[in-house]
Protein backbone atom coordinates (compact mmCIF):
# COMPACT_ATOMS: atom_id res chain seq x y z
CA UNK A 1 0.00 0.00 0.00
CA UNK A 2 1.30 3.27 -1.13
CA UNK A 3 2.29 5.49 2.34
CA UNK A 4 1.49 9.10 3.28
CA UNK A 5 3.23 11.82 5.54
CA UNK A 6 0.85 13.29 8.01
CA UNK A 7 1.25 16.81 8.16
CA UNK A 8 5.37 18.64 8.48
CA UNK A 9 5.88 16.09 11.01
CA UNK A 10 7.28 13.82 8.95
CA UNK A 11 5.34 10.49 10.42
CA UNK A 12 4.56 8.30 7.75
CA UNK A 13 1.75 5.74 7.72
CA UNK A 14 0.32 3.60 5.19
CA UNK A 15 -2.42 5.51 3.04
CA UNK A 16 -5.58 3.94 4.89
CA UNK A 17 -5.28 3.19 8.14
CA UNK A 18 -7.07 0.74 10.52
CA UNK A 19 -9.33 1.78 13.04
CA UNK A 20 -9.86 -0.78 15.80
CA UNK A 21 -12.84 0.66 18.23
CA UNK A 22 -15.25 -1.63 16.38
CA UNK A 23 -13.41 -4.97 17.65
CA UNK A 24 -14.58 -3.73 21.01
CA UNK A 25 -17.06 -1.07 21.53
CA UNK A 26 -19.62 1.15 19.89
CA UNK A 27 -21.50 -1.29 17.70
CA UNK A 28 -22.91 -4.11 19.77
CA UNK A 29 -20.97 -6.81 21.48
CA UNK A 30 -17.13 -6.85 21.41
CA UNK A 31 -15.62 -9.13 18.37
CA UNK A 32 -13.74 -12.47 20.37
CA UNK A 33 -10.09 -11.51 21.34
CA UNK A 34 -8.40 -14.34 18.83
CA UNK A 35 -10.81 -13.44 16.25
CA UNK A 36 -10.13 -9.79 16.54
CA UNK A 37 -6.50 -10.02 16.75
CA UNK A 38 -6.62 -11.78 13.56
CA UNK A 39 -8.52 -9.55 11.83
CA UNK A 40 -5.79 -6.24 13.45
CA UNK A 41 -2.67 -8.66 11.98
CA UNK A 42 -4.66 -9.30 8.64
CA UNK A 43 -4.62 -5.74 8.02
CA UNK A 44 -0.93 -5.63 8.78
CA UNK A 45 -0.26 -8.61 6.06
CA UNK A 46 -2.79 -5.96 3.40
CA UNK A 47 -0.29 -3.44 4.30
CA UNK A 48 -1.57 -1.19 6.91
CA UNK A 49 0.70 0.56 9.37
CA UNK A 50 -1.17 2.79 11.22
CA UNK A 51 -3.81 1.72 13.98
CA UNK A 52 -6.15 3.51 15.64
CA UNK A 53 -7.35 2.46 19.27
CA UNK A 54 -8.08 5.10 22.69
CA UNK A 55 -8.08 4.36 26.18
CA UNK A 56 -11.86 4.37 26.23
CA UNK A 57 -12.74 1.82 23.51
CA UNK A 58 -13.93 -0.62 25.84
CA UNK A 59 -12.86 1.02 28.19
CA UNK A 60 -9.73 -0.21 28.12
CA UNK A 61 -9.94 -3.89 26.08
CA UNK A 62 -9.40 -2.27 23.27
CA UNK A 63 -6.12 -1.44 23.68
CA UNK A 64 -5.12 -4.54 25.44
CA UNK A 65 -6.45 -6.02 22.04
CA UNK A 66 -4.24 -3.77 20.00
CA UNK A 67 -1.82 -4.24 21.93
CA UNK A 68 -1.25 -8.51 21.92
CA UNK A 69 -2.29 -8.31 17.47
CA UNK A 70 0.80 -5.81 16.72
CA UNK A 71 3.14 -7.26 19.59
CA UNK A 72 5.10 -9.14 16.99
CA UNK A 73 5.98 -5.95 14.16
CA UNK A 74 5.94 -3.60 16.96
CA UNK A 75 8.77 -1.40 15.25
CA UNK A 76 7.02 -1.95 11.82
CA UNK A 77 3.61 0.36 12.57
CA UNK A 78 2.39 3.52 14.19
CA UNK A 79 -0.04 3.08 16.75
CA UNK A 80 -2.45 5.93 17.83
CA UNK A 81 -4.36 5.95 21.11
CA UNK A 82 -6.14 8.41 22.86
CA UNK A 83 -6.98 10.17 26.57
CA UNK A 84 -9.07 12.55 27.75
CA UNK A 85 -12.20 11.15 29.08
CA UNK A 86 -12.69 10.58 33.18
CA UNK A 87 -11.68 7.16 34.07
CA UNK A 88 -11.69 6.18 30.53
CA UNK A 89 -15.74 6.82 30.69
CA UNK A 90 -16.95 8.51 27.84
CA UNK A 91 -20.76 9.62 29.51
CA UNK A 92 -18.28 10.54 32.95
CA UNK A 93 -17.21 13.47 30.62
CA UNK A 94 -14.20 15.18 29.82
CA UNK A 95 -10.76 14.92 31.81
CA UNK A 96 -7.58 16.18 30.63
CA UNK A 97 -5.82 16.92 33.78
CA UNK A 98 -2.00 16.75 33.53
CA UNK A 99 -2.24 13.96 36.21
CA UNK A 100 -4.56 12.39 34.78
CA UNK A 101 -2.89 12.49 31.33
CA UNK A 102 0.05 10.92 32.44
CA UNK A 103 -1.66 8.36 33.94
CA UNK A 104 -3.67 7.48 31.03
CA UNK A 105 -0.21 7.35 28.92
CA UNK A 106 0.87 4.69 31.34
CA UNK A 107 -1.24 2.79 31.95
CA UNK A 108 -1.45 2.69 27.83
CA UNK A 109 1.84 1.79 27.51
CA UNK A 110 1.26 -1.36 29.30
CA UNK A 111 -1.70 -2.50 27.83
CA UNK A 112 -0.15 -1.40 24.26
CA UNK A 113 2.66 -3.23 25.15
CA UNK A 114 5.13 -0.81 23.97
CA UNK A 115 7.90 1.46 24.88
CA UNK A 116 6.21 4.36 23.59
CA UNK A 117 2.86 5.80 22.25
CA UNK A 118 3.62 6.91 18.33
CA UNK A 119 0.58 9.42 18.09
CA UNK A 120 -1.30 10.47 21.58
CA UNK A 121 -4.47 12.42 21.13
CA UNK A 122 -6.92 14.28 23.07
CA UNK A 123 -10.23 12.32 22.57
CA UNK A 124 -12.48 15.62 23.29
CA UNK A 125 -11.09 19.05 24.89
CA UNK A 126 -12.08 19.75 28.20
CA UNK A 127 -12.70 23.28 28.86
CA UNK A 128 -12.16 22.44 32.64
CA UNK A 129 -8.22 22.27 31.27
CA UNK A 130 -6.29 25.75 29.24
CA UNK A 131 -5.46 23.86 26.19
CA UNK A 132 -1.73 25.19 26.82
CA UNK A 133 -1.78 23.03 29.67
CA UNK A 134 -2.55 19.89 28.15
CA UNK A 135 -0.49 20.60 25.07
CA UNK A 136 2.41 21.05 27.66
CA UNK A 137 2.16 18.26 29.26
CA UNK A 138 2.37 16.00 25.76
CA UNK A 139 5.10 18.23 25.15
CA UNK A 140 6.82 16.89 28.58
CA UNK A 141 5.54 13.14 28.17
CA UNK A 142 7.16 13.47 24.47
CA UNK A 143 10.58 14.96 26.04
CA UNK A 144 10.62 11.96 28.39
CA UNK A 145 10.33 9.75 25.64
CA UNK A 146 6.66 8.01 26.54
CA UNK A 147 4.96 9.55 23.15
CA UNK A 148 6.39 10.37 20.16
CA UNK A 149 3.52 12.78 18.42
CA UNK A 150 0.48 14.83 19.93
CA UNK A 151 -2.54 14.55 17.68
CA UNK A 152 -6.29 16.07 18.75
CA UNK A 153 -9.56 15.06 18.20
CA UNK A 154 -12.68 17.16 16.93
CA UNK A 155 -10.95 20.67 18.17
CA UNK A 156 -12.15 23.79 17.11
CA UNK A 157 -9.53 25.33 15.13
CA UNK A 158 -9.08 28.27 18.32
CA UNK A 159 -7.48 25.84 20.26
CA UNK A 160 -5.85 23.88 17.60
CA UNK A 161 -3.73 26.88 16.87
CA UNK A 162 -3.36 27.26 20.50
CA UNK A 163 -2.12 24.32 21.44
CA UNK A 164 -0.16 24.11 18.11
CA UNK A 165 1.89 27.26 18.85
CA UNK A 166 2.72 24.98 22.25
CA UNK A 167 3.63 21.69 21.08
CA UNK A 168 3.65 21.35 17.27
CA UNK A 169 0.08 18.89 16.61
CA UNK A 170 0.52 16.21 14.39
CA UNK A 171 -2.49 15.01 13.52
CA UNK A 172 -6.18 16.36 13.82
CA UNK A 173 -8.86 13.03 13.81
CA UNK A 174 -12.09 14.22 13.23
CA UNK A 175 -15.48 12.95 11.21
CA UNK A 176 -15.18 13.53 7.49
CA UNK A 177 -16.90 11.39 4.91
CA UNK A 178 -18.85 12.05 2.13
CA UNK A 179 -22.21 12.40 4.30
CA UNK A 180 -20.08 14.98 7.01
CA UNK A 181 -18.20 17.53 5.39
CA UNK A 182 -18.38 20.11 7.62
CA UNK A 183 -14.41 20.04 7.73
CA UNK A 184 -13.85 21.76 4.13
CA UNK A 185 -14.83 24.75 5.78
CA UNK A 186 -12.64 25.61 8.66
CA UNK A 187 -10.69 22.55 9.30
CA UNK A 188 -9.18 21.64 6.42
CA UNK A 189 -7.66 24.96 5.52
CA UNK A 190 -6.49 25.68 9.04
CA UNK A 191 -5.12 22.03 8.75
CA UNK A 192 -3.24 22.99 5.34
CA UNK A 193 -1.65 26.27 7.13
CA UNK A 194 -0.30 24.87 9.62
CA UNK A 195 1.05 21.37 8.21
CA UNK A 196 -0.99 19.44 10.44
CA UNK A 197 -2.47 16.04 8.88
CA UNK A 198 -5.98 14.84 9.15
CA UNK A 199 -7.38 11.70 10.03
CA UNK A 200 -11.17 11.08 9.05
CA UNK A 201 -13.15 8.81 11.37
CA UNK A 202 -15.82 7.11 10.44
CA UNK A 203 -14.84 7.70 6.67
CA UNK A 204 -17.59 5.28 6.53
CA UNK A 205 -19.89 6.71 7.47
CA UNK A 206 -20.35 4.17 10.39
CA UNK A 207 -21.19 1.57 7.57
CA UNK A 208 -24.13 3.37 6.23
CA UNK A 209 -21.97 4.97 3.37
CA UNK A 210 -21.38 0.84 2.35
CA UNK A 211 -24.95 0.18 1.15
CA UNK A 212 -25.20 -2.07 4.22
CA UNK A 213 -27.40 -0.50 6.22
CA UNK A 214 -31.54 0.22 5.26
CA UNK A 215 -34.29 1.52 7.24
CA UNK A 216 -34.94 -2.07 8.29
CA UNK A 217 -31.60 -2.58 10.06
CA UNK A 218 -32.09 -3.51 13.60
CA UNK A 219 -28.96 -2.71 15.69
CA UNK A 220 -27.83 -4.54 18.70
CA UNK A 221 -29.29 -2.71 21.82
CA UNK A 222 -25.96 -1.85 23.15
CA UNK A 223 -24.90 -0.50 19.75
CA UNK A 224 -24.31 3.83 19.39
CA UNK A 225 -26.13 3.65 16.41
CA UNK A 226 -29.18 3.94 17.90
CA UNK A 227 -28.69 7.29 19.42
CA UNK A 228 -27.33 9.04 16.70
CA UNK A 229 -30.35 10.68 14.81
CA UNK A 230 -29.19 10.44 11.45
CA UNK A 231 -29.28 6.81 11.90
CA UNK A 232 -33.09 7.25 12.89
CA UNK A 233 -35.39 5.00 10.63
CA UNK A 234 -36.58 8.37 8.46
CA UNK A 235 -33.23 9.43 8.29
CA UNK A 236 -32.22 6.55 6.71
CA UNK A 237 -34.88 6.11 4.32
CA UNK A 238 -34.13 9.71 3.20
CA UNK A 239 -30.27 8.90 2.92
CA UNK A 240 -30.49 5.76 0.77
CA UNK A 241 -30.39 8.41 -1.90
CA UNK A 242 -27.22 9.23 -1.06
CA UNK A 243 -26.25 5.46 -1.32
CA UNK A 244 -28.28 5.19 -4.52
CA UNK A 245 -26.68 7.57 -6.36
CA UNK A 246 -22.63 6.71 -5.52
CA UNK A 247 -23.59 3.32 -6.12
CA UNK A 248 -24.35 3.63 -9.57
CA UNK A 249 -20.88 5.46 -10.04
CA UNK A 250 -19.26 2.97 -7.64
CA UNK A 251 -20.99 0.19 -10.61
CA UNK A 252 -19.32 2.27 -13.67
CA UNK A 253 -16.09 2.16 -11.70
CA UNK A 254 -16.23 -0.63 -11.03
CA UNK A 255 -15.63 -0.50 -7.04
CA UNK A 256 -17.86 -0.84 -4.22
CA UNK A 257 -19.38 1.80 -2.62
CA UNK A 258 -16.99 1.84 0.29
CA UNK A 259 -13.73 1.73 -1.77
CA UNK A 260 -15.92 5.09 -3.75
CA UNK A 261 -15.84 6.56 -0.13
CA UNK A 262 -12.48 6.04 1.21
CA UNK A 263 -11.02 6.73 -2.42
CA UNK A 264 -12.85 10.05 -2.19
CA UNK A 265 -11.37 10.76 0.71
CA UNK A 266 -7.89 10.32 -0.64
CA UNK A 267 -8.40 12.38 -2.98
CA UNK A 268 -9.12 15.38 -1.10
CA UNK A 269 -6.03 15.95 -0.11
CA UNK A 270 -2.12 14.34 0.01
CA UNK A 271 -2.36 14.66 4.08
CA UNK A 272 -5.27 12.83 4.44
CA UNK A 273 -5.65 9.28 5.98
CA UNK A 274 -9.21 7.79 6.67
CA UNK A 275 -9.07 5.30 9.52
CA UNK A 276 -11.81 2.69 8.21
CA UNK A 277 -13.02 -0.01 10.81
CA UNK A 278 -14.55 -3.68 9.93
CA UNK A 279 -14.87 -6.95 12.44
CA UNK A 280 -14.85 -8.91 9.36
CA UNK A 281 -12.23 -10.06 7.06
CA UNK A 282 -13.45 -10.24 3.97
CA UNK A 283 -14.93 -6.42 4.38
CA UNK A 284 -11.11 -5.26 5.23
CA UNK A 285 -9.91 -6.55 2.13
CA UNK A 286 -12.50 -5.15 0.39
CA UNK A 287 -11.83 -1.12 2.47
CA UNK A 288 -7.94 -1.88 1.64
CA UNK A 289 -8.80 -1.83 -2.21
CA UNK A 290 -10.21 1.20 -1.69
CA UNK A 291 -6.57 2.93 -1.16
CA UNK A 292 -5.42 1.67 -5.01
CA UNK A 293 -8.08 2.96 -6.90
CA UNK A 294 -7.77 7.23 -8.34
CA UNK A 295 -10.61 8.49 -8.92
CA UNK A 296 -10.36 11.05 -12.36
CA UNK A 297 -11.22 14.80 -11.66
CA UNK A 298 -14.95 13.89 -14.04
CA UNK A 299 -15.41 10.74 -11.14
CA UNK A 300 -15.05 13.57 -8.82
CA UNK A 301 -17.09 15.83 -10.48
CA UNK A 302 -19.68 13.47 -10.63
CA UNK A 303 -19.11 12.77 -7.42
CA UNK A 304 -20.10 16.67 -6.76
CA UNK A 305 -23.39 16.88 -8.57
CA UNK A 306 -23.99 13.42 -6.27
CA UNK A 307 -24.00 15.60 -2.88
CA UNK A 308 -25.31 19.37 -4.20
CA UNK A 309 -28.28 17.29 -5.00
CA UNK A 310 -29.15 15.01 -1.62
CA UNK A 311 -29.57 16.85 1.36
CA UNK A 312 -28.59 14.48 4.76
CA UNK A 313 -31.22 13.78 7.20
CA UNK A 314 -30.35 13.81 10.66
CA UNK A 315 -27.85 15.09 12.70
CA UNK A 316 -24.39 13.41 13.25
CA UNK A 317 -24.99 13.00 17.26
CA UNK A 318 -27.17 13.40 19.92
CA UNK A 319 -26.88 16.79 21.84
CA UNK A 320 -24.83 15.33 24.92
CA UNK A 321 -21.93 13.93 21.99
CA UNK A 322 -22.62 17.31 20.04
CA UNK A 323 -21.41 19.38 22.82
CA UNK A 324 -18.13 18.11 23.08
CA UNK A 325 -16.61 18.40 19.46
CA UNK A 326 -15.69 21.25 17.85
CA UNK A 327 -15.12 23.26 20.61
N1 LIG B 1 -11.91 10.26 17.56
C1 LIG B 1 -13.16 9.88 17.72
O1 LIG B 1 -13.92 10.47 18.46
C2 LIG B 1 -13.65 8.67 16.96
C3 LIG B 1 -15.03 8.42 16.85
C4 LIG B 1 -15.45 7.30 16.14
C5 LIG B 1 -14.51 6.48 15.53
N2 LIG B 1 -13.18 6.73 15.68
C6 LIG B 1 -12.15 5.86 15.05
O2 LIG B 1 -12.44 5.73 13.67
C7 LIG B 1 -12.53 4.36 13.30
C8 LIG B 1 -13.54 4.15 12.19
O3 LIG B 1 -14.78 4.76 12.49
P1 LIG B 1 -16.15 3.97 12.73
O4 LIG B 1 -15.84 2.58 13.14
O5 LIG B 1 -16.99 4.83 13.58
O6 LIG B 1 -16.85 4.00 11.33
P2 LIG B 1 -16.57 3.46 9.85
O7 LIG B 1 -15.19 2.98 9.69
O8 LIG B 1 -17.08 4.53 8.97
O9 LIG B 1 -17.60 2.24 9.75
C9 LIG B 1 -17.50 1.08 10.51
C10 LIG B 1 -18.78 0.31 10.33
O10 LIG B 1 -18.95 -0.01 8.95
C11 LIG B 1 -19.10 -1.41 8.77
N3 LIG B 1 -18.27 -1.73 7.58
C12 LIG B 1 -16.94 -1.56 7.44
N4 LIG B 1 -16.53 -1.90 6.19
C13 LIG B 1 -17.64 -2.30 5.54
C14 LIG B 1 -17.88 -2.77 4.22
N5 LIG B 1 -16.90 -2.87 3.35
N6 LIG B 1 -19.16 -3.09 3.88
C15 LIG B 1 -20.17 -2.98 4.78
N7 LIG B 1 -20.02 -2.54 6.04
C16 LIG B 1 -18.76 -2.20 6.42
C17 LIG B 1 -18.56 -2.05 10.02
O11 LIG B 1 -19.33 -3.20 10.34
P3 LIG B 1 -18.64 -4.66 10.39
O12 LIG B 1 -17.72 -4.65 11.56
O13 LIG B 1 -19.84 -5.55 10.58
O14 LIG B 1 -17.96 -4.84 9.09
C18 LIG B 1 -18.84 -0.97 11.09
O15 LIG B 1 -20.14 -1.11 11.62
C19 LIG B 1 -12.89 3.65 14.62
O16 LIG B 1 -12.53 2.30 14.60
C20 LIG B 1 -12.11 4.46 15.63
O17 LIG B 1 -10.77 3.98 15.68
C21 LIG B 1 -12.76 7.82 16.36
Amino acid sequence: MKKRVLGKSGLEVSALGFGCMGLSFGFGPATEKSEAIKVIRAAYDGGVTFFDTAEAYGPFANEEVVGEALAPVRDKVIIATKFGFENGVPSQGTNSKPERIRAVADAALKRLKTEVIDLFYQHRVDPKVPIEEVAGTVKDLIQEGKVKHFGMSEAGVANIRRAHAVQPVTALQSEYSLWWREPEKEILPTLEELGIGFVPFSPLGKGFLTGAISDKTEFDKTDFRNTVPRFAADARKANQALVDALGKIADRKKMTKAQIALAWLLAQKPWIVPIPGTTKLHRLQENLGGASVELAPEDLAAIQDVLSAVQIQGDRYAAQHQSLVNR
